[in-house]
């Protein structure tokens, strides 16, 4: 178990500075060798409503978000009173007061410091704006976070905002820590840890996905904002002039994956990101990709559904739409990240996918995990294989290119736009190996059983599923996306009990890998699959592929399942 775990939680009202004050604590941390994993959640609304931010520091990897906090800081009353009931024992609880708008209960066993942020900033400074950071100031003096360092930040942070706006800032911040100097003793043992310094980034899984499509080369990316999906395409804009690239923002979702498939169309590698309603608009382009062969990368940054649904919550509840949205029986692949790092490694491979299948392939991520930052080892870009699909070379005299040939392995070698010998037609409608529309019943059998069986055996060929776990277990956990993080800790934990409890971590899970999760379940007394979404969609795909039945576990209040909860669960179902 790691040496170091603490978890510091932040509350307050969107647009007060949460974020960049949790920001903040996670760089310092960071800095300071220890790995972090952040959470945040807020509401759709820009302004207004509860925000959290939590940073889980560690100096071993941090696998998820975690059980709760060891320090709370609430920014207002209701930060207070929606995390006062999960106080306990040996926490901190640092608040807005006195002056501040609410007056905390005795908490027994708790430590409490009060720091008038408010009144500092609004009476003493006349800024209220810079409320988070003089709330910084007293956290640098409480908790040992490296002054010089957030006045760094905040030069680099509010800078562009202009000089005045960072000199008030950094009063703000001496403020706050004068405040903590003179007027607080501090009676508790935390600290922000300090361990080995490693070649570490501290990263989003947004904008790791984003990073992941530079290093695979991507050349066209086309998107319409969404949240919580809008920070690839930030990413990608601000980076992609490094492959030579062209970035474009389309009207729709529709007109966006248009743009996508005519890019790769003429030979680009080319790639989207976008969520659930976005998914939805799309459909009839991923069938477009799918039957014209025509490779795409979709960056599918989960939120909660259906319809605008839970904009900037977590869910993992588009999987049905990304394994069988669109009409007709259209191939594609779904690989799904666990982690920041997996965002980023999963979009290479999703380019290598989609180069070498020719077909639409996503990479789902989700709303925390898209947001969250953790301190990833510096990835190594110039490693990422760059991916191109097989390439007609050309064609003898007297002979016709045939875009769609039957070949052995189902891929038909690509023409570009502009190869000579080259010409055909990309075409929606069912057409011959030429490319030309064709409706005769042979040939439509033919081409459909071509465009399917690319990918029928895909699983002997990419990476197997992650196992853990002994031959012989009385439970074993299926996990996909950021919930495989919790399993992994839950599990952990529940072995270190002397439970047999057992876990596979498929990455690809469409199309499912059938001999996988058979074998898997053959070393299980009872499988059982937890994921955040009300049907349990990843359930009941292995219950419609398999001969396994398994038991769901599913939750959708629009968090990620904690391990706590998790190790419950499973302890309750093998009694
Ligand atoms: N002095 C000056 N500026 C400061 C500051 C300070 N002390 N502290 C923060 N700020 C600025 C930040 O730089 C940021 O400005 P920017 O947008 O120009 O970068 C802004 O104030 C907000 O602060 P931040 O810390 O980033 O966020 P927050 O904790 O106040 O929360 C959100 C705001 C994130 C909840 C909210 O703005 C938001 O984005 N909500 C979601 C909207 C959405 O996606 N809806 C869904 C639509 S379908």
């Amino acid at each position: 178990m790691a040496k170091e775990d603490l978890t510091i939680r932040i509350g307050g009202e969107g647009g007060e500075g949460i974020i960049s004050t949790g920001d903040f604590i996670a760089a310092i941390a960071a800095k300071a060798g220890n790995n972090i994993l952040t959470f945040k959640t807020f509401p759709a609304e820009i302004k207004g409503g509860y925000a959290m931010y939590q940073v889980r520091i560690s100096d071993e990897k941090v696998m998820c978000e975690g059980d709760g906090f060891n320090i709370i800081v609430a920014f207002n009353g209701d930060a207070y009173e929606a995390n006062k009931k999960f106080l306990k024992e040996g926490d901190v609880f640092v608040y807005d007061g006195p002056g501040g708008n609410f007056e905390p209960e005795e908490h027994p066993g708790v430590t409490m410091y009060g720091v008038p942020m408010s009144k500092i900033a609004k009476q003493d400074l006349g800024v209220y704006r810079s409320k988070n950071m003089v709330c910084l100031g007293a956290l640098s003096g409480l908790f040992d976070l490296d002054f010089d360092l957030l006045k760094q930040f905040i030069q680099d942070k509010f800078g562009k905002k202009g000089q005045e706006i960072v000199d008030i800032n950094i009063k703000a911040l001496e403020a706050g820590r004068d405040h903590c100097k003179n007027n607080l003793t501090k009676t508790d043992n935390y600290r922000i840890p300090k361990s080995e310094k490693k070649d570490m980034i501290i990263i989003s899984g947004n904008d790791a996905a984003g990073l992941g499509g530079i290093a695979a080369g991507v050349e066209f990316f086309s998107c319409y904002p969404i949240t919580p999906a809008t920070e690839v395409a930030y990413f990608t804009a601000d980076h992609i002039y490094k492959t030579g690239g062209t970035f474009v923002q389309a009207e729709d979702e529709i007109a966006c994956l248009a743009n996508v498939l005519g890019a790769s169309f003429a030979g680009k590698r080319a790639m989207t990101s976008t969520s659930g309603p976005g998914i939805s608009l799309m459909s009839e382009m991923i069938g477009m990709s799918s039957m014209s062969e025509t490779p795409l990368v979709i960056v599918g940054v989960q939120r909660g559904g259906p319809a605008t649904g839970l904009p900037t919550k977590h869910e993992q509840s588009d999987l049905f739409i990304c394994a069988h949205g669109g009409h007709g029986d259209a191939p594609r692949i779904i690989l799904s990240a666990e982690d920041v790092q997996e965002c980023y490694e999963l979009t290479i491979e999703a380019f290598e996918l989609a180069e070498k299948y020719q077909v639409p392939v996503f990479m789902l991520s989700d709303g925390s995990m898209g947001f969250r930052t953790e301190s990833i080892p510096r990835p190594d870009m110039k490693a990422a294989k760059r991916a191109r699909r097989k390439h007609f070379g050309s064609v003898k005299e007297g002979e016709k290119f045939k875009r769609y040939a039957i070949t052995d392995d189902n891929i038909s070698p690509v023409a570009y736009p502009g190869d000579k010998g080259g010409r055909h037609i990309a075409p929606g409608l069912e057409h011959n190996e030429s490319g030309a529309p064709n409706f005769d019943p042979v040939n439509r059998k033919k081409m459909m059983d071509k465009r399917m069986d690319k990918v029928a055996n895909i699983e002997n060929e990419y990476k197997k599923a992650e196992f853990e776990g002994d031959d012989q277990n009385d439970i074993g956990l299926i996990a996909w996306g950021s919930t495989q993080g919790c399993v992994r800790e839950a599990v952990k934990r529940l072995r270190a009990k002397g439970k047999k409890v057992a876990a596979l971590y498929p990455k690809m899970i469409w199309p499912l890998p059938v001999n996988q999760i058979n074998e898997f379940a053959s070393k299980c007394k009872k499988v059982m699959v937890p994921e955040v979404n009300y049907q349990g969609q990843f359930a009941e795909i292995i219950s419609s592929k398999t001969d396994i039945n398994p038991i769901k576990y599913n939750i959708y209040a629009g968090m990620p399942f904690t391990p706590d909860e998790m190790c419950q669960k499973v302890e309750e179902v093998i009694a």
